[in-house]
Order: structure tokens, then C-alpha cells, then sequence
């Protein structure tokens, strides 16, 4: 069997253009959707995705608050300035890029933006929402994957066995309470899972969320399932891969996500639907 690709890239830019149509309504009542998005330090990946998230802003017709401050920025500056961002009924969603330098310590920065404006659906108050099925702003990764999923025809689970490779607090555990939700039946696994190719191969989903190039092969992919590559790893040569080795995968599964172009564009495109979210229910 020779797997259907799930673009990523083209549904992302459906969901941006979705999303620029709702910024568009609410600027039409005065109301314009604004991200403020908070860079520490130098760190280059960072700077390519701060810049990547304002110009996809910009893009959908929300305005963004872009500030950057030097590594040596006290703690204490930067919970002040997430106040004052707070208090600003004009700004709707706060975004502070991570890592941040070692001496902030970031779980106190997040848990200092206001859950109303947590677009990025890290703080505890969101993660709770989400464990309870209350309301709430929901990871934009793990958003993006159930997107994908409902997107190909797959919006109720019922029946069905999902496998989550991965267990981070921003994509692997609130994922697997997203599935759940959807009606399937859950495994969390991990890279050192007894038998994590048996685990595998009972997958009608199967996610890859744990950042080891090429960890799932075809062999560990149950014929017909639906593989998520949520990995990006970049090799020694340079050049990107995900946590599946697509070529032997795609031979076995139904439905597959490249990499680069397929969860990665969904993450952004998740992000500026929360801002518009967090705007339309301000
Ligand atoms: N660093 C890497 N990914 C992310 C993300 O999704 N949000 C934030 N705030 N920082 C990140």
C-alpha cells in the first residue's frame, strides 16, 4: 500500500484564510485581534519563529505586538511587563517564545499570562480546562493534529486505537486528551515503551511526537493507519526529518504527514485561530 499524503502546508493556509475572514468581521465592529509576542535573548531558532509568527499575523489581518529584550532581562521585568500586557484590553493573546535564558524561570512567566489571553495553551489554568473538557485555549500543535485528523474525514474516533509516541506537556499529553475526547482509545507511549513496535503496530493512529529522526519505521506502522509526524529533526548533513522514516512508513500506512509541510504549518495557522478566538470572546 502506497499512503495518501496529508498536506499540511495547503490545509494550514485554508485555516489562515478561515482565519482572516473571522479577523476581518471583527475589525469591521473595530474590534482588531492583536498577539503580542515576547522574544528573551538571541537564540536563532527563536528569532526565525517569532518572525515567522508576526509575519503570519500580519498576513491574517491581526495586529501584532512584536518585542524583544536582551538575554540579561531580569525575571522580574519581564512578569511586568506580561501585567501590563494583561491589563491592555486592546492586546487579546500572549505569546512568550521559549526557551527562555536559564535564569527566568519559564513555567512562573507562563503561569503570569492571563488564561483568557494564554493562546499558546501552556498555562496550568488550560491544561486543567482541558483534562476536565471545560473551555479553554488548547496547544496549538496538538490542535493542528486533530485538525488534520477531522480534516481526512476522521472528526469521531469511536472504535478506534490512537497511539501517542511522545508524553511533553505541550504536545504529547494534552494530544492524547484531545483523542480521547474524540472517542478513541488511548496509548501513551515513549521511546523506552517494552515493545514499542507491538504498541505501534496496534495504531489506527499513530502519532510520533518524541524528537529521534526516523524512530517509527514501516515496520512498527499497522497497514492503513493514519501516521502524525510531529518530530522535526534536523541531521547532521543539515537537511530536516521527522521521527518517521517516511519511505518505509508510507509503504504501510493509509494516511502520512511529510516532513517538512505537514504538522509543522499547522501549529501557526492553530496559533492565530486562537488569537482570533481570544478576540472574538473578549
Ligand atoms: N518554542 C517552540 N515552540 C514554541 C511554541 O509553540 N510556543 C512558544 N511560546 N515557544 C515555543
Amino acid at each position: 500500500m502506497t499512503a495518501r499524503l496529508i498536506d499540511g502546508k495547503a490545509l494550514a493556509a485554508s485555516v489562515r484564510a478561515e482565519t482572516a475572514t473571522r479577523a476581518a468581521a471583527l475589525a469591521a465592529t473595530g474590534r482588531q485581534p492583536a498577539l503580542a509576542v515576547i522574544l528573551v535573548g538571541e537564540n536563532a531558532a527563536s528569532q526565525v519563529y517569532v518572525r515567522n509568527k508576526v509575519a503570519a499575523c500580519e498576513q491574517a489581518g491581526i495586529r501584532s505586538i512584536h518585542e524583544t529584550y536582551p538575554a540579561a532581562m531580569r525575571e522580574g521585568e519581564l512578569l511586568a511587563r506580561i501585567h501590563a500586557l494583561n491589563a491592555d484590553d486592546s492586546v487579546h493573546g500572549i505569546l512568550v517564545q521559549l526557551p527562555l535564558p536559564a535564569h527566568i524561570d519559564a513555567q512562573r512567566v507562563i503561569e503570569a499570562i492571563s488564561p483568557r489571553k494564554d493562546v499558546d495553551g501552556f498555562h496550568v489554568a488550560s491544561a486543567g480546562a482541558l483534562l476536565v473538557g471545560r473551555d479553554g485555549f488548547r496547544p496549538c500543535t496538538p490542535l493542528g493534529c486533530m485538525r488534520m485528523l477531522e480534516h481526512i474525514g476522521m472528526r469521531s474516533l469511536r472504535g478506534l486505537h490512537a497511539v501517542v509516541v511522545g508524553r511533553s506537556n505541550i504536545v504529547g499529553k494534552p494530544l492524547a486528551l484531545m483523542l480521547l475526547e474524540a472517542d478513541a482509545t488511548v496509548t501513551i507511549a515513549h521511546s523506552g515503551t517494552p515493545d514499542l513496535a507491538a504498541t505501534c503496530r496496534g495504531a489506527d493512529v499513530l502519532v510520533a511526537a518524541v524528537g529521534r529522526p526516523r524512530l517509527i519505521t514501516g515496520a512498527m506502522v499497522k497497514p492503513g493507519a493514519v501516521v502524525l509526524d510531529v518530530g522535526i529533526n534536523r541531521l547532521p548533513d543539515g537537511s530536516l526529518c521527522g521521527d518517521v522514516d517516511f519511505a518505509s512508513a508510507s509503504q504501510v500506512a493509509g494516511w502520512i504527514t511529510p516532513v517538512p509541510g505537514g504538522v509543522g504549518p499547522m501549529t501557526i495557522a492553530m496559533l492565530l485561530a486562537n488569537t482570533v478566538q481570544a478576540c472574538e470572546t473578549a
